[in-house]
């Protein structure tokens, strides 16, 4: 049962806005770093500390235990929280194992916050149930899934275009459970029709303790830039702390996010495929010390260690061979002058190959003395550029 004694807003009526260019905004130059300028480095929501505030966004397909786990070990275990990939509550409730995996975590990753999507308030309220006791320490709503198949049925930035719906599940999901709730939205449907402040206002009035903002569109796709002007006028207007998200790919893009707009955390998603030590990075900066380029070494040993969390989660060869090539896809684009290497890396047939590869890539940079690291160098985050489409990209 849903009680309508902690929220009922939706008698109260909400008023997308039309905002002609929201989709279409495009970042000032970036300063300088300056670090004697003040930022967040930490946010508390419903009694839940995240330290370090710059961490990994969901990404179905990518952000799984294996991939999440590489970019804490690479943090040395500092990253603030975790987030499963988006999980369905229509599977949930039916019991498939499939989706139930989506839910799993190992006890390193947390603080670690369950994403559940739906449409259907008592479901998602069972679904946020199910991941309270399955031991995570927070459960999300995803209010950006852009996906049709997801948005017929009024999940995901569907949600956008129904706010007193998107209340009364964010009621629902308050009401069942005592872990710490948030909601992920994107600016709104579309530049007639964003709900940003709407859905801060919702997230507050509901119970929710955290809102993360997505700065597009879901008519914009992953095109154009993410509107950071409207994800820092959202935060000066919210009481509970605000996440901003959208094109970050280095530590100090972060930093600059959290200056320029005030923002309480980041996320950050595809640059994190890019750039995996942007955690470890952070985190030494807000210990005090000089944040450093991975060696050669350490490029070439990322291969390996991926390599073996893949196996402690799957025994298919097929499958940790993809997801390795997955990630020099995106991993090694980082790295001047590798164009050669990734292809061959892609082509490779079996894991053996692909690590004897890469291997002898990076020894032969480390003999040369090549292999010039520069995240920041990578402008199209979406992979456009990539030899083989990612798993999941072509739907975000
Ligand atoms: C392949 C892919 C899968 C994604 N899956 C999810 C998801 O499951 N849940 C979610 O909230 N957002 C998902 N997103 C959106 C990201 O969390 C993030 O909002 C978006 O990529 C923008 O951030 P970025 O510019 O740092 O990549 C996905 C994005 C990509 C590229």
């Amino acid at each position: 049962m849903i009680r309508a004694d902690v929220c009922n807003p939706c008698s109260e009526g909400y008023a997308p806005l039309s905002i002609p260019g929201a989709g279409g905004w495009t970042p000032a130059p970036a300063p300088p770093l300056n670090l004697s300028l003040p930022f967040a480095r930490e946010f508390t929501y419903q009694n839940l500390r995240v330290f370090p505030n710059v961490y990994l966004a969901p990404m179905e397909g990518v952000t799984d235990p294996s991939f999440r786990r590489l970019c804490k070990r690479l943090a040395g275990g500092r990253m603030g929280m975790l987030v499963s990939e988006f999980v369905s509550i229509e599977g949930l409730t039916r019991f498939n194992p499939k989706t139930e995996e989506k839910t799993r975590f190992y006890p390193e990753e947390l603080p670690f916050t369950v994403q559940i999507f739906g449409a259907e308030p008592e479901r998602m309220a069972w679904a946020a149930q199910r991941v309270e006791e399955g031991g995570a320490s927070a459960v999300e709503i995803n209010c950006g899934c852009p996906v049709p198949k997801v948005v017929k049925k009024g999940g995901g930035s569907g949600l956008l275009k129904d706010l007193p719906l998107l209340a009364q599940i964010c009621t629902a999901v308050r009401q069942a459970v005592s872990i710490p709730c948030s909601i992920k939205v994107r600016l709104g449907w579309s530049d007639d029709h964003v709900t940003v402040f709407e859905t801060v206002k919702i997230a507050q009035d509901c119970g929710m303790g955290l809102i993360v903002i997505h700065g597009r569109t879901r008519a914009q796709g992953y095109k154009g830039w993410a509107n950071w002007d409207l994800i820092g006028e959202a935060k000066s207007r919210a009481s509970i702390p605000v996440v901003g998200n959208g094109d970050i790919s280095t530590y100090q893009g972060a930093v600059d996010r959290l200056q320029r707009y005030g923002v309480d955390g980041v996320i950050a998603g595809r640059g994190a495929m890019h750039n995996p030590w942007m955690f470890a990075q952070i985190a030494d900066l807000y210990e005090g010390k000089t944040p450093r380029s991975p060696t050669l070494r350490e490029h070439r040993d990322v291969f390996r260690l991926f390599e073996q969390l893949l196996r402690e989660e799957m025994d298919h060869e097929g499958r940790i061979l993809g997801k390795l090539k997955q990630f020099s896809a995106r991993c090694m684009k980082s790295l001047r002058g590798v164009a050669g290497a990734r292809l061959e890396l892609l082509r490779s047939e079996s894991v053996t190959q692909y690590l004897d590869i890469a291997d002898a890539f990076f020894e032969g940079l480390e003999r040369d003395g090549g292999g010039e690291w520069d995240p920041g160098a990578v402008r199209e985050l979406n992979g456009k550029n990539a030899l083989e489409p990612e798993a999941g990209a072509a739907h975000w």
